[in-house]
């Protein structure tokens, strides 16, 4: 469970614990995260989810302590919010490297474990901002746009190693990643998700057959598998080789 020791991912983590799963709480934040871990009766570990090394050494222990690994919750991220003409190299490499790298790495470093055990779950938190353009926040439009292409791009490899993998895509949800949009957003009227609306999601694609879904979560509705409209293939009728995309896919 990776950014488990605040707002979306705290709440998973309360939330598998309550399903009877053993839980690490994964996170770079030790003190918030070492807190999360005792009040769960979960356990800690630090992990930079930016470090390929970082999440060998984690797999490597959890693997060794628990005996395996059966699920995976890639849920670290951070917002944007720097309109692109101020935004510094090192700003633009963090969003990148903690949302999409995050993502990439944690699944790499997964998927032999969780073969191992005959399959596995994965589930990445992705957003809203992975479907829909954010104007205020390109960048991180563009980094949740990759996670959500990138599970989408993995399932069908991972289906045939017994493992599913799904995108949550929740809209705003109160947690300290708002900041200070928080008061804005309620003075306007927006409501805003909690936590546990979208640890509930994640719980669900946990508990589904299916995979390679983006699941929308919105407030005041259930989670909805999106459709994906079509895009148009080479005139004539001619249909892409396999695994080289297909129309409406
Ligand atoms: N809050 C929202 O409105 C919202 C909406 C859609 C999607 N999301 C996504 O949900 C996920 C969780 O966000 P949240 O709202 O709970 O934010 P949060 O700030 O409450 O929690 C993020 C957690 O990630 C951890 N983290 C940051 N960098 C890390 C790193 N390099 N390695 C390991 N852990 C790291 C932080 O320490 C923190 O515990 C993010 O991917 C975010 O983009 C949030």
């Amino acid at each position: 469970m990776t950014g488990g020791a605040s707002g979306i991912g705290y709440a998973t983590a309360r939330a598998l614990r309550g399903a009877g799963a053993q839980v690490v709480v994964a996170d770079i934040d030790a003190e918030a995260g070492g807190k999360a871990a005792d009040a769960l009766g979960a356990t800690f570990a630090l992990l930079d989810v930016t470090s390929p090394a970082s999440w060998d050494k984690l797999v490597d222990t959890v693997t060794r302590f628990y005996g395996g690994i059966d699920i995976g919750v890639l849920n670290a991220g951070v917002s944007g919010g720097t309109p692109v003409g101020s935004l510094t190299d090192a700003a633009y490499r963090r969003i990148m490297a903690i949302n999409v790298d995050g993502v990439v790495f944690g699944a790499r470093a997964l998927v032999g474990p969780l073969a191992r055990r005959g399959g596995g779950r994965l589930v990445a938190t992705a957003s809203l901002a992975g479907l829909v353009a954010m104007p205020r926040d390109p960048v991180y439009t563009a980094s949740k746009h990759a996670v959500v292409g990138f599970v989408r791009a993995l399932a069908p490899d991972l289906a045939e190693r017994g493992i599913t993998v799904h995108a949550v895509c929740p809209g705003l949800t109160d947690t300290p990643l708002l900041d200070g949009a928080k008061a804005y957003l309620e003075e306007r009227g927006m409501p805003l998700l909690r936590p546990e609306d979208i640890a509930e999601a994640v719980l669900g694609c946990l508990g589904s057959e299916d995979t390679g879904r983006a699941w929308v979560v919105q407030a005041g509705r259930e989670p909805i598998a999106y459709t994906f409209r079509g895009v148009p293939g080479p005139a004539g009728g001619v249909r892409p080789p396999e695994g080289f995309g297909v129309p409406g896919g």
